[in-house]
């Protein structure tokens, strides 16, 4: 650890808000598929539907991700976000945007929708402009950055898609052709999500997980495949390329999924049993949805919940929890005065606690799952959504406590 570069990471508080909010927006969107039922499974297109793809998405997934980008610049990309005072703000001003554009999405009002647009597309813009700052002008592994900086300008291609979306579907405009959502929905979940698990998995899952690293030339293999992948999706919608070759997005799932399976499998040190846990039903979620896609007639709710849904979450709660406690302990040797002994990260996050969490959340994915098969179980599967984002919420908590309630004595 002491080589990474923390003494530049910033005040563990900062990614703590966010890997927090973004749990937050799990029983959040639990909650909504509990309310709403089998209508948001029906079909992709219901305003139940398109809300609670986008608390999933932007609510839970945007916000790890985001928080993930202030932990990591500095260790994987060798150089901080820039203007870190602004963070705080733009963490607020992101969830003020998604909570409206979720009522504009739910309602399809006209008013609603200017603020959702300036508050969302003004945070993401700004903050992808501090990113691609840091790694412009950062010193770290030149692949890794290469991939970190494409996952950000698919996030801001993704951005202005969204926005001529929103305009279609609140009349500003003419509404949108059905290529459009599917380019901003592959710019989002291939471009910008998947992008930036894989650039930040080169670093996290040999840190983490005890694997070798990716070698160089298999990370820049994928940097060209995701974009000749949203090349084609572009190439579909211009009518240059036939229907059918949307089916090429599925291979970044499969493939990723893969990637996961050999690295664990041949990992030489095999460290923290329950985040390969997560990350190996992640994974198998992952690789059912590109098999799936790959073939006729697949269901996009089928194959949008695998990876929204299920596969996304399940890795980044593994990773939520897992960097709690690396937070927890960087706040602990902030904090602790000269001489006072801080616990071993490995003591401060409750393993009981992650194995029930993982539970859990497995068995919530199994029942969303199977519900978009038998919409009648809709509504169980979002209560059990709720419980298991408020079970990883209260581990979290409970780890991140310990920073304060060490502060004034030594546990060791
Ligand atoms: C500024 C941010 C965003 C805005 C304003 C936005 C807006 C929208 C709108 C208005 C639609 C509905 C299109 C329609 O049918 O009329 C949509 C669909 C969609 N969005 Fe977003 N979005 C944003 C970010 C994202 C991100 C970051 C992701 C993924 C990581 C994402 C994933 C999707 C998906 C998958 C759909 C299609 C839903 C379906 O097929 O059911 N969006 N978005």
């Amino acid at each position: 650890m002491s080589g990474l570069a923390f003494a530049q990471a910033p005040p563990p508080s900062v990614p703590m808000r966010f890997l927090a909010t973004a749990l937050a927006w799990g029983v959040v969107a639990g909650g909504g598929l509990a309310w709403h039922g089998e209508v948001a499974l029906l079909s992709r297109w219901t305003p139940a539907t398109l809300v609670l793809v986008h608390m999933f998405a932007l609510g839970l997934l945007g916000n790890a991700m985001l928080g993930s980008l202030v932990q990591f610049l500095p260790v994987a990309a060798g150089s901080p976000l820039p203007c870190p005072r602004l963070v705080p703000g733009l963490h607020a001003t992101f969830n003020l945007g998604l909570a409206l554009l979720l009522a504009t999405l739910a309602t399809s009002s006209h008013v609603l929708a200017v603020p959702a647009a300036v508050l969302l597309g003004g945070s993401l813009a700004l903050f992808a402009s501090l990113a691609v700052v840091a790694v412009v002008r950062g010193s770290g592994l030149r692949v890794v950055r290469e991939g970190i900086g494409l996952a950000v300008l698919a996030l801001v291609a993704t951005a202005l898609l969204g926005l001529v979306l929103l305009a279609a579907r609140t009349g500003w405009r003419a509404p949108a052709a059905r290529g459009v959502v599917d380019m901003h929905a592959a710019f989002g979940v291939i471009g910008w999500t998947m992008g930036l698990l894989a650039a930040v998995g080169t670093v996290t899952l040999p840190m983490l997980q005890g694997t070798r690293a990716p070698p160089d030339v298999a990370s820049r293999a994928w940097h060209i495949g995701l974009l000749l992948t949203l090349g084609v999706v572009a190439a579909v919608h211009l009518g240059a390329l036939p229907a059918e070759a949307i089916r090429i997005a599925a291979w970044p799932f499969a493939a990723f999924a893969a990637a996961v399976f050999v690295l664990q499998a041949r990992a030489p040190h095999r460290r923290n049993a329950m985040l390969r846990a997560f990350w190996r039903a992640g994974g198998t979620a992952l690789l059912l949805a590109g098999v799936l896609s790959a073939g006729p007639g697949a269901s996009v709710v089928v194959t949008g919940t695998l990876v929204l849904g299920v596969g996304l979450p399940l890795l980044v709660v593994g990773m939520a929890m897992e960097i709690t406690g690396f937070l927890t302990w960087i706040a602990l040797r902030q904090r602790a005065p000269r001489g006072v002994r801080v616990p071993g990260v490995g003591r401060l996050f409750d393993e009981a606690a992650k194995r029930r969490a993982f539970f859990a959340h497995v068995i919530a994915c199994a029942l969303l799952a199977s519900a978009t098969l038998v919409p009648p179980l809709a509504r169980i599967a979002g209560g059990a959504l709720i419980l298991a984002y408020a079970v990883s919420l209260h581990a979290l908590w409970r780890c991140w406590r310990l920073s304060a309630r060490w502060q004034a004595h030594d546990p060791g």
